[in-house]
């Protein structure tokens, strides 16, 4: 988060909340908002965007592409301009790039920048600061980048470009869309063809949009699932207007808080429904949520749908780690509706947790049990045993880590408590959904 280092942390405890009835409207996609900016900034002409997310990453992704000779201006309440530079002409950054807490950011301006003739320094908040960059170093130096990193491959950390970039075959070793995308970026620039070859299918939106402003870019799936993705370099990006649909990560907090809260039945409206991004619908639905997919239809390329969801007397299951990838920000708010469920939700294969915005296993573990509910934190994933939907003791303060998704989802955990959960630092939450608490706070009334 860019919050200035004086400005002071903002705690508030979440008392417990009456039904949750209504419509409501999620934000832009973060994900593509992100992607939206880069490769508006890389198109030659006016590229407009509808339905930006305007959060902090997505505010530090639009100053980076700024300080290397983009245009990019807010025209209205998400309506965004981007006037592009071409692909291979990003002009050299005069000062470090603040990337604040954005870890999406960061690997994928890396990519960006791996096959440009510049230089850059990226910076960032201390969470960011502890994030492994080495998934994406070591792939990029293969294309001929070459890093000059703080301990353990972290920020700060200075890229030198490579003009050419070499063209290579990468098989991703850990399930990351941003690793994927950081090669593909930085494939766009160089001259021949980019191989990324993706053994678990994760979110596809750089794909879509690459395909969406011009790239020749092929997916080919074998029948293990397994895919290879072909970009070829040196690529011309025609400038596009793009409708960014809601961000389904975001809708999760309300669709988690209306499936607990005795009595909710909540519309959300514009949820992005992408299949690589629609993990947490299926989970619940499997838990016994009640979640009807209304006025389905496409924006901006993706499926969308608008949600009615009705409170639920939910079950714990064994979630499949298969379903993982497809719901991978979506974990901290699943434990909360799992504390709440009856009987025992068990969770494994989510190691990568470890490496988000904070440990989100060990956070959640002990956000949650200082909440009263039972859980067992196990090396790849939590075991959380539910209260049938009783409310939750409540208490705190619960410790955020500067992670957004830790705060929304101890802040939903809270509307199903006896005494309120206390979260000790709300600011975070302005990195992917400023709108959360005016929102929830106009669905209790
Ligand atoms: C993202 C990919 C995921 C996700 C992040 C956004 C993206 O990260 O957690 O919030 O936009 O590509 P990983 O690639 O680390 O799984």
């Amino acid at each position: 988060m860019t919050a200035p280092a004086n400005s002071a942390p903002r705690p508030r405890r979440f008392l417990p909340s009456g039904p949750l009835k209504g419509t409501i409207r999620v934000p832009g996609d973060k994900s593509i908002s992100h992607r939206s900016i880069m490769l508006g900034a890389l198109a030659v002409g006016e590229t407009r965007v509808t339905g930006l997310l305007e959060g902090e990453d997505v505010l530090a992704t639009a100053a980076a592409m700024r300080a290397m000779g983009a245009t990019v201006e807010r025209t209205g309440e998400g309506e965004w301009s981007v006037s592009g530079v071409g692909v291979g002409a990003l002009l050299q950054p005069q000062a470090p790039l603040d990337m604040g807490n954005s870890g999406t950011s960061t690997r994928l301006l890396m990519g960006l920048i791996a096959s440009h003739a510049i230089s850059a320094t990226f910076i960032g908040d201390a969470s960011l600061s502890k994030r492994p960059m080495g998934r994406v170093i070591e792939p990029l130096s293969q294309m001929g980048a070459a890093f000059e990193a703080s301990e353990g491959g972290r920020l700060p950390l200075t890229l030198r470009g490579a003009n050419p970039a070499v063209p290579i075959e990468y098989r991703l070793p850990v399930a990351s869309a941003q690793v994927k995308s950081a090669v593909l970026l930085a494939g766009l620039n160089t001259p021949g063809i980019t191989t990324v070859i993706e053994p678990v299918p994760t979110r596809d939106h750089s794909e879509r949009m690459l395909r969406g402003f011009g790239a020749e870019l092929e997916v080919e799936t074998d029948s293990a699932g397994v895919r290879t993705i072909r970009i070829r370099g040196e690529a011309e990006l025609k400038p596009q207007t793009i409708e960014v649909p809601g961000d389904p990560s975001s809708a999760a907090f309300f669709i988690v808080a209306a499936l607990i809260v005795p009595g909710s039945e909540l519309v959300i409206q514009n949820v992005g429904l992408n299949p690589t991004r629609a993990g947490l619908v299926e989970v619940l639905r499997q838990m016994g949520g009640d979640i009807t997919e209304l006025n389905a239809r496409e924006v901006g390329g993706e499926p969308v749908a608008d949600l009615l969801v009705r409170h639920s007397a939910l079950k714990g299951i064994a979630v499949d780690p298969e379903i993982a990838p497809s719901m991978i920000d979506e974990f901290p708010v699943l434990f909360v509706a799992a504390a709440l469920a009856e009987g025992t939700t068990v969770t494994t294969g989510l190691d990568e947790l470890r490496v988000k915005e904070s440990d989100r296993l060990t956070a959640m573990a002990e956000a949650l049990a200082l909440a009263g509910a039972t859980v067992v934190e196990t090396e790849d994933g939590l075991t959380i045993t539910g209260t049938g939907g009783e409310a939750l003791r409540g208490g705190g303060p619960v410790v955020t880590h500067l992670d957004h998704r830790i705060a929304m989802s101890m802040a939903v955990a809270g509307l199903v408590s006896r005494d309120g959960v206390e979260v000790d630092d709300t600011r975070p939450i302005a990195t992917s959904f400023p709108q959360f608490e005016s929102l929830l706070d106009g669905l209790r009334g």
